[in-house]
This record gives structure tokens, sequence and C-alpha cells, in this order.
């Protein structure tokens, strides 16, 4: 049976693409929702890109909200430099027909999990966690609905992409971080650690161009657009692909590899604020909280993703 999911992102090309990924796995994936929080650019872009890739996709039915544009306790930090001024560089922005719902992201959410049945649905987190940390910390009757939340953040091995201990979506809202994690629904992370195993190379990049269908196009001219930052921060062949992990994991769980853990955010100190303390070596007593993923099957991963982009030709 399809999970049922709702993907909570911050677009940005990287979850442009998880977005296509979800939109073109049916059989798998049952899309309830997407709501959209402050993150890689304002909210005000950032529901509007997941709308103009609704358009893209051709899917103008799948109700996309608008969230919290602010973190909980603290202002917004944005990464224009990685993603451009509209958050989805490398296409051009429109104004979307895909209609943004009236309802608050975070209502949307806890409206839709108190109506379902328990261990029914999967919170799919590729931003900030302000909209589903505010949802739990208003409403935590919503817990037993989660199956599972399968977010990108945080790294262990490969030290932060933001700070030199803390990852963006992370280090953005530590303290919504902090609730998720505490949450006691399980959770499986994909953080720097797996993501950075999973390059845009020009040679991935050119199958995906060659399917010739518009979800591939913009894909690509997204990609190109986002690996310049990269290739030169880290000196590597295509930038990491990190959010569409999530929904790779869902739809095929085989591509990678993880181990339950502990994982605490550090939410006071100055030097390593939004850091995720993974307790790989079972170090403390602490409650092992979340599949921690590290490592993935990138071949695979992009087979899955070019053969799933190309059945938007179909
Ligand atoms: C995460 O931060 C954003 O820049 C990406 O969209 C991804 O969710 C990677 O650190
Ligand atoms: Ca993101």
């Amino acid at each position: 049976m399809a999970h049922k999911i709702i993907i909570d992102c911050d677009p940005g090309q990287d979850d442009a693409v998880t977005l296509f990924l979800a939109i073109a796995s049916p059989e798998e994936l049952d899309l309830l929702g997407i709501t959209t929080v402050g993150g890689n650019v304002p909210l005000e872009l950032t529901q509007r890109n997941a709308r103009q890739m609704c358009d893209i996709a051709g899917r103008f039915d799948v109700p996309v909200y608008a969230g919290c544009s602010a973190p909980m306790h603290r202002p917004l930090q944005t990464a224009e430099m990685i993603h451009g001024e509209t958050g989805i560089n490398g296409i051009d922005a429109i104004d979307p027909q895909t209609p943004l719902q009236p309802q608050h992201a975070v209502d949307y959410i806890i409206d839709t999990l108190l109506a379902a049945e328990d261990n029914s649905i999967v919170l799919v987190p590729t931003g900030p966690l302000t909209n589903i940390g505010t949802a739990i910390d208003r409403e935590p009757a919503i817990l037993p609905k989660i199956e599972q939340i399968v977010l990108m953040g945080g790294a262990m091995r490969e030290g932060g992409n933001r700070t030199p201990s803390a990852e963006f979506n992370i280090l953005v809202d530590p303290e919504a971080a902090d609730i998720v994690f505490r949450c006691g629904r399980p959770i499986t992370q994909m953080g720097l650690d797996v993501s950075h195993q999973v390059l845009s190379t020009r040679d991935r990049v050119d199958r995906i161009k060659a399917l010739g269908n518009p979800v591939a196009a913009a894909t690509a001219a997204m990609l190109s657009f986002f690996d310049r930052y990269d290739t030169e921060k880290y000196t590597s062949k295509g930038a990491p692909l990190h959010d569409p992990c999530t929904v790779a994991y869902l739809i095929k769980p085989e591509l990678f590899a993880g181990k339950l853990c502990n994982v605490s955010i550090e939410t006071q100190s100055e030097l390593t604020l939004g850091h995720t303390a993974v307790d790989f070596w079972y170090v403390t007593d602490r409650p092992r909280n979340t599949n921690w993923i590290h490592s993935v099957d990138a071949d695979g991963f992009y087979d899955l993703l070019i053969e799933r982009l190309a059945r938007f030709g179909d």
C-alpha cells in the first residue's frame, strides 16, 4: 500500500526534485499535500516555487499550503548564495496556476493528522523543521498518527555545511528540530553524510536532460545552476542532491543503509548551535530515536530518479 505523505519543504532546487520524484511515484506514495516553510528563501518564494513545481509536473490538484515564515524563536537565515535569489535559479520563476490553499500549513498538518488513523501518515520535511515543531508543540495529539518522519537534515562525519558543526536545516530552527527529535515517533534521517554521496555529476545531469520532457528539462536546468556553488566549495564533481534522499528512501529503502542511534540537537552553544549529536557507537544510554542513514547506492539512486522522471514523458 502507498505511504500517505505530507512533504514539508522550502524549495530550493533539491526540494523541487523531491516533489517531482514523489509526484512520479503514485504506486509507493500518496502525496496528500505540500506544506512550505521559510528556509532557503523566504516563505513567499518557497510556497510559490512549490506551486510552480506542481504546474511543471501537471499536478494542479495537489494542495499546497504556506506555513511559518520564521523559525520558532529566531530570525530566519536564508541560502540565496546556494539556491539563487528565487530559490529555483536555473529556470525562470513564474506566477503558477496551482492555487495556494487559504489554510495555514500548521493547521493543515494538525487537522489532517487528527483526522487520520494511528500510524498512518509519513511526514517528509526537507527544510527547517519549523512547521512540524510548531504543529507538535501546539497539538501533541497528532503524534500517534505519525507513522514516521523521514527528514533531510543534520550531519555527523561530514561536519556542517553552514557552520563548522551544523547543517543548514537544523541550524535555521534548532528549537523546532529539538522538538521533533524528542517527539517519540520513529525518525529516519538523511544528513550530509548520505546526501554528500549522491552527487549530480555532469554525466547524470546529461542523462536527465536527455529524457526530453518538461520536468526532466526543468530538473536538469535547476541542477546545472545548483552545481556551481557546491562544486567549488567541495571541489567535487557535482552538487549533493540532499532532499530527494527522503522520498527515494520511501520508494526504495534497500538503496540505503542506516543504524538506529540517538540523535540530539544542540540548542544552546553559540559555537555549535544546530549540531546533531549522533550517538553512533552507543556511548550513552539515550533513547535510540533515529534511523541514522549513513550510506546509499548512489548509482541506484540516480537510476531510480531517472526512471521516475522519464514517466513525465508518457
Ligand atoms: C539542505 O539545505 C538546503 O540548502 C537544501 O535544500 C537542503 O534541504 C542541505 O543542507
Ligand atoms: Ca530543502
